[in-house]
């Protein structure tokens, strides 16, 4: 089977990394990294394919991600399989396994990488995606959805970025949930024939969804909805009042909305999204940075102890896009080359490569160019990466145990011992 050229693109939907955009995942991860470690998360890294039954138990039958994203495959054996379209089901399969309810409570993990929706690629939505996620396990309070909150709202404030909002909601549980569920099913009869096409489906397979549908028509019906928080029962208030009393606390800035209800089936109780709010006529991005909620039944449901948990994930190709809208840059993550190394011949081009690992052992950053033969060119490289000090070592000083060490910027050059060179340019750099 030979390529065509459609096979030298990526697929759709996918993108390469490219190294100029490096910086800004170092910087993302560095900055989160941090900030886990500080509030006592672990870090845990799951497969990126799980048995497809788990997905589709967890994130539930009608979601979007089940019936049209997710990648499902079987193996030459017959394994139904699916690469992973989101952390939180691998994680809870990895609790299970590996009996970590019996540890001291609560379990706070993280972890970060790739995961795959089917979904129609547009800017901020691809079929590659990464995201930075963090589960907490064992844990019922509403400090911990608040502490949970907290931390994704500091890694994005970490960053440079500002006018964040926290929207959120609480959805309920299983007690107070149905009575919602059929005032939501009352409320949508007689009016059902307005909706979009999409929710005139939704309304049978998975009504919340209705709510937080963006079309016009929808929308316009969706603004005298029955709200969730009318049907909260006694503990869902309490615990929903409770976390809106720590945002307070904590000053982190959140807006009730009652419409959001999370595109995933196992969430119960808290549900929120951050986003970042545009200021008067600006458009910096729509849609939500990160998501995610309480989900106290979901352990139980797929067969493991009683474990209420929280947690969120981050689109880390959205914060990426809009730290580069607002003109935010990383700091380079690569070090800066302090030194050139050019050289002439063969005997030198050896030499050379000895000396490259002398700089480095001493933490001097070295840049060389080994394929390269033509001294011009290795000059102009030398001078275009703004290097202050090149050494040229050609057939002579390879021979004679020295190196010319040029100054670029005056052009004054000096031979110097080869065993001299390295506390030399440690001297010159010290000034
Ligand atoms: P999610 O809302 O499906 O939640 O995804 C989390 C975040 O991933 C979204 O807020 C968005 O930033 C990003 N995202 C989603 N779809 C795409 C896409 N197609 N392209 C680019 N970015 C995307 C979850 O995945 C839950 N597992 C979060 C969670 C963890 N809840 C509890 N624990």
């Amino acid at each position: 089977m030979s390529a065509k050229k459609q096979d030298l693109q990526a697929p759709k939907g996918m993108h390469d990394i490219l190294p100029a955009d490096q910086p800004y995942w170092a910087f993302l991860l560095k900055k989160g990294k941090t900030i886990l470690e500080e509030y006592g998360f672990e870090r845990i890294d799951v497969p990126m394919v799980e048995s497809t039954p788990l997905f589709v138990s967890s994130i539930g039958e009608g979601t979007d991600v089940i019936e049209k994203e997710i990648y499902s495959f079987k193996t030459k054996s017959g394994e139904p399989l699916a690469l992973r379209p989101e952390f939180t089901a691998g994680i809870v399969r990895a609790y299970i396994e590996h009996g970590m309810h019996v540890l001291p409570q609560p379990i706070q993990l993280w972890t970060w990488g790739p995961v795959f929706r089917h979904d129609n690629p547009q800017a901020g939505r691809y079929r590659q995606f990464h995201q930075m996620d963090l589960e907490i396990f064992g844990d019922d309070t509403a400090a911990a959805d608040a502490q949970s909150i907290f931390v994704a709202y500091k890694i994005l404030e970490s960053l440079g970025l500002r006018n964040l909002i926290v929207k959120v909601n609480s959805i309920g549980d299983q007690n107070c949930r149905p009575q919602y569920l059929k005032a939501l099913k009352d409320y949508y009869r007689g009016r059902d024939k307005k909706l979009c096409a999409k929710c005139q489906v939704r309304i049978k397979t998975n009504i919340l969804r209705v709510l937080d549908c963006e079309e016009p028509e929808c929308t316009e019906i969706n603004k005298n909805a029955p709200q969730f928080m009318d049907y909260l029962d006694t503990d869902c208030k309490k615990h929903f009042t409770e976390v809106l009393e720590f945002l307070d606390e904590i000053k982190v800035p959140y807006l009730l909305e009652p419409r959001l209800v999370r595109g995933l089936d196992y969430y119960t109780r808290t549900a929120f999204e951050i986003f970042i709010e545009p200021k008067e006529g600006e458009e910096i991005f729509p849609s939500a940075l990160l998501g995610g909620g309480r989900y106290d039944k979901l352990v139980q449901f797929l067969g493991g102890p009683k474990a209420p948990a929280t947690g969120w994930a981050m689109g880390m190709e959205r914060v990426i896009l809009v730290l580069k809208k607002l003109g935010i840059a990383p700091p380079e993550s690569h070090p800066q080359p302090k030194i050139f190394i050019a050289q002439l011949g063969e005997i030198a081009k050896r030499k050379s490569l000895l000396l490259f690992e002398e700089f480095r052992k001493t933490g001097i950053v070295a840049k060389a160019t080994f394929g390269r033969d033509s001294m011009k060119s290795q000059l102009k490289i030398s001078h275009r990466l703004g290097i202050k000090y090149t050494l040229i070592m050609g057939q002579k000083e390879a021979l004679d145990g020295s190196v010319i060490l040029r100054e670029m910027d005056s052009g004054v050059q000096e031979t110097v011992p080869v065993e001299k060179i390295v506390d030399l340019i440690k001297q010159k750099l010290r000034k």
